[in-house]
């Protein structure tokens, strides 16, 4: 039988990557969050003083870095860094590293490899359109950005960053922007892929929705 490839994607908050870590479990199929692989080159141009904007730079970087995933783990250069990704510094920096096209290259490159060989759920923003155009099954997961804004807050409130709701709301606003404006691969649902407003629903009646949909 052929791997069987999951793309879910959509903007930031819509709740994608808890989607996907439920489904690839009740698939028993592996999980890629391949923003956190965006947000892990960003981590390290950061931790090394790199600037962004200097693309090159960037570039060169990333071509000298090794992601994988074990263990529902993310290594950077060998060393996990779960958390380090998930600072608000990282998520108001990421998608201006994400609109570099070789650095998207490199990142799609991995991401093909993944699939290659495994079945496997694939949550992000080019997913469907882009990486795997060809993927068996194709969601596109949207919210309100209040919605998103509020869900992102109780995470960070959670893990006991000091964080306002509003501020959070406008920098996920920014972010779909520049993810959505950039010339290479931008957020955009892939014409097959199937919509789910996930606004006022629960984790459970996402996932019924995503499930009943496969299994049909
Ligand atoms: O899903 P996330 O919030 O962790 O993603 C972080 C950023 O990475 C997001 O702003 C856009 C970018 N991204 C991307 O450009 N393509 C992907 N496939 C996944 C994420």
């Amino acid at each position: 039988m052929n791997n069987l490839i999951i793309a879910i994607d959509g903007p930031a908050g819509a709740g994608k990557s808890t989607i996907a870590k439920i489904i690839s479990k009740e698939l028993n199929i592996n999980y890629i969050d391949t923003g956190a692989m965006y947000r892990a080159i960003t981590y390290k141009c950061l931790k090394n003083n790199i600037d962004i904007n200097n693309t090159e730079e960037v570039i060169n970087m990333a071509k000298d870095t090794e992601i994988d995933f074990r263990d529902n783990n993310i290594y950077l250069d060998n060393e996990v860094v779960n958390e380090e990704i998930r600072t608000v510094e990282v998520s108001n920096n990421v998608s201006n590293v994400a609109k570099i096209k070789e650095v998207r290259y490199l990142m799609v490159d991995v991401q093909r490899k993944i699939g290659e060989n495994n079945s496997v759920v694939l949550d992000g923003r080019d997913i469907g359109s882009y990486v795997f155009p060809n993927a068996d099954y194709k969601f596109f997961l949207v919210a309100t950005p209040e919605e998103r804004g509020s869900r992102r807050y109780k995470e960070l409130l959670e893990k006991g960053y000091e964080v306002d709701l509003d501020e959070i709301i406008n920098d996920i606003i920014k972010r779909d922007k520049i993810d959505s404006n950039r010339e290479f691969a931008p957020l955009v649902k892939a014409e097959d892929a199937l919509e789910i407003d996930t606004t006022g629903k629960s984790i459970e009646e996402v996932v019924s929705e995503v499930v009943s949909k496969i299994r049909r």
